[in-house]
């Protein structure tokens, strides 16, 4: 059947009340997820879901996809927001459309393989906090990884949505690999698994349009479910893609509304409503109502994110996916990554380097997590590598795929390689050939050891057993253990209306410039005080370094009110800033004990062979103490950069002397991490 006859042209109506089609395409909305977590780094708030979601709800969506993925991991770490309470709260106003997760298989929420009892938890609590459809995939289309969540998604009587990731070798889909066989086949697994409906996961965009058609076309053929379709916009395909399966047949598309769609998300729902009013798939959706929902997110919403949208280039799509098959998250993380490395200019040898690493290690799809362990490990050899070493600096993900802890490959991982990888690996060098969580000991009884009390429920305890450093970071912001910083709070209209006040200022030209001077971070324990003099009311930051009171910053705020006592300024203390508008009253009280032995010990000062980050990061653990015997090339240090752990080698043999920071800390390229003499 050709696209025009399935125009039956009807009377044909902007709202609800026209004709209904006889076989509706569903949609299901990823705003809430995909949609920021591809254009806004995963950083939507709970709070700027709300407005919009008594309306979204009305729109008739088959689903909403409204949580998993990336979300767990940002709420806890950059939110201060607690994910289990997003569930329950978008759920008080989505009364009738229910919601989806996206659910990495066994590695859950997170980017490794967890143990069995972690998974099972992990599924019977996001369906009891009332999560409805799970999406689920694996990395390596490995479906061994869902043998443990799939039985507890149906016992908790929820619908099971089986993933098949769409990748590539060649330019178009075919190949020794990743061809139509392979595709028909991975249906045929999900359906026999008892798969209630199947998605083709398109992460990078790669799916061209007549692919399809094809792939659709056959899956409609092969297997009973429902056929689901996932594919992102950064090629700039997906629109086209989407028509030819729906021409083929498929039962359900992904969109975003408008303010949340293209570049590296999905495209917007509102022309495919369009493109389908009147034929026997429209959607049935009322575009006055979503004119409406775009109107409040665009005034409302949007603008607190603007910052965070990369408009760095004037196109919205990226035609280097379909040279390097890259997810777009994965492209603006290497992009990230080398910029804050300073090395910006080593993205083409990236590019070069990147097939030969997913090659090596087997031709695995690149999806969470499986394209952050293949685009970290490319640029440690872009950076680390010399002619005459390859695989100078192994992530310890790596070595866990190589060990068989992700699953089996597409293709065998390359024997040298592995084998490079697997020297020392604690687990064992051979690796392994079963499924991957039978060899992974329970992990809940040691995280509630570790956790004790801070630990209230089961919701906590998991946050803590997928995030150990960050999560329990987030339990004691969550029980006013620890104030959270200033970074986690929201921006508000208000912020921006100042920011956008600057802006302006600064393109009239009134803004004087100033001379940029090398401002020391805030600390946590900046402290700010309110000075007065006459009639004017300063704000002062004042952050103790190395004992004495520096100005961090003086701004001065709107003239305020004459104050009819002006506070009797104390004799001044020695100030760093000599630009400072008044003496700050120095900080007479003396930190708690506990909180001093936070500053990091200086390092920098002990004599030795220092051990520096080699890119910026967060400290995992140290697995050597001061005073602790190394030999050169072993693990001093373990440091989280782009989400995967690099163990740091100790550059050579001697004691710990100094050790920089502690677990959790933030640490900038070149720190002194350890010193060893
Ligand atoms: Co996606």
């Amino acid at each position: 059947m050709s696209a025009h006859d399935q125009v039956k042209m009807t009377k044909m109506n902007y709202s609800k009340d026209r004709p209904k089609a006889e076989n509706p395409v569903k949609i299901e909305d990823l705003s809430l997820r995909d949609g920021h977590q591809s254009l806004f780094a995963t950083r939507g708030r709970t709070e700027d879901m709300i407005p919009v979601a008594e309306m979204m709800d009305e729109v008739g969506f088959w689903a909403v996809e409204t949580w998993g993925g990336a979300t767990f991991d940002t709420m806890h770490r950059f939110l201060n927001e607690d994910p289990w309470e997003r569930i329950r709260t978008l759920k008080r106003y989505f009364k009738k459309t229910p919601f989806s997760m996206l659910l990495r298989g066994q590695n859950l929420v997170g980017y490794r393989n967890y143990a069995d009892d972690v998974a099972e938890a992990f599924v019977e609590r996001a369906a009891e906090n009332g999560m409805d459809i799970f999406r689920t995939f694996d990395a390596l289309n490995d479906y061994r990884n869902f043998e443990t969540v799939v039985p507890v998604i149906k016992k908790c009587g929820k619908h099971f949505q089986g993933c098949i990731c769409y990748t590539m070798t060649e330019p178009r889909m075919g190949g020794e690999v990743y061809n139509l066989d392979y595709y028909v086949s991975k249906a045929k697994d999900l359906e026999a698994m008892g798969a209630d409906s199947i998605c083709i996961k398109d992460m990078a965009g790669l799916l061209a349009p007549y692919d399809a058609y094809q792939i659709v076309k056959a899956l409609k053929e092969a297997v009973k479910p429902p056929i689901h379709l996932h594919s992102h916009f950064t090629s700039g395909m997906s629109p086209m893609t989407h028509l030819k399966a729906i021409e083929a047949g498929v039962d359900i598309i992904d969109t975003c509304m408008s303010p949340y769609a293209y570049r590296t998300s999905h495209a917007a729902l509102e022309p495919l409503v369009m493109t389908l009013l009147g034929t026997n798939r429209d959607t049935g959706f009322d575009i006055k109502l979503l004119a409406k929902i775009n109107e409040k997110l665009e005034k409302e919403v949007m603008p607190k994110y603007k910052h965070l949208l990369d408009d760095s280039k004037m196109s919205i799509i990226d035609i280097n996916v379909l040279l390097h098959q890259t997810p777009g998250g994965m492209l603006s993380n290497l992009v990230n990554q080398l910029r804050e490395l300073d090395a910006l200019d080593k993205i083409d040898e990236v590019y070069k380097e990147l097939p030969r690493v997913r090659k090596e290690l087997g031709q695995i799809p690149l999806v969470t997590p499986t394209s952050q362990i293949v685009g970290i490990q490319t640029v440690n050899n872009v950076l680390f590598d010399d002619e005459n070493e390859r695989y100078k600096m192994i992530t310890d993900q790596v070595k866990d795929l190589c060990y068989g802890l992700y699953g089996k490959t597409a293709v065998p991982i390359d024997p040298e390689v592995q084998k490079k990888a697997l020297k020392g690996y604690p687990r064992g060098e051979e690796p392994i050939t079963c499924r991957p969580a039978e060899v992974l000991e329970p992990e809940l009884p040691k995280a509630k050891e570790e956790i004790g009390d801070l630990a209230v429920d089961m919701d906590d305890l998991l946050i803590y057993a997928l995030y150990p450093v960050t999560g329990k970071k987030f339990l004691k912001w969550k029980y006013g253990k620890e104030e959270p910083p200033e970074s986690v709070k929201p921006v508000t209209m208000d912020d921006v209306k100042k920011r956008e006040e600057l802006v302006k200022k600064a393109l009239a030209g009134e803004l004087v410039e100033k001379k940029q001077k090398d401002m020391p971070e805030k600390s946590e324990n900046l402290r700010t005080f309110n000075v007065f003099i006459d009639d004017e009311y300063f704000e002062v930051g004042v952050d103790e370094v190395g004992g004495s009171p520096v100005l961090a910053y003086a701004q001065q705020l709107a003239t305020a009110p004459v104050m009819p006592q002006p506070m009797a300024m104390p004799a001044a203390p020695a100030v760093a800033a000599p630009a400072a508008p008044a003496p700050a009253e120095p900080a007479k009280q003396e930190p708690p004990a506990e909180e001093k032995k936070d500053e990091p010990a200086p390092a920098a000062t002990v004599e030795g062979t220092e051990l520096k980050a080699p890119m910026p990061g967060m400290i995992v653990r140290y697995e050597k103490g001061v005073g602790d015997t190394v030999n050169e090339g072993e693990t001093v240090v373990v440091l989280e950069a782009m989400k995967m752990e690099n163990a740091l080698p100790a550059p050579c043999s001697g004691t710990i002397k100094a050790v920089g920071y502690d677990s959790g800390d933030s640490v900038a390229k070149g720190d002194v991490l350890a010193v060893i003499a």
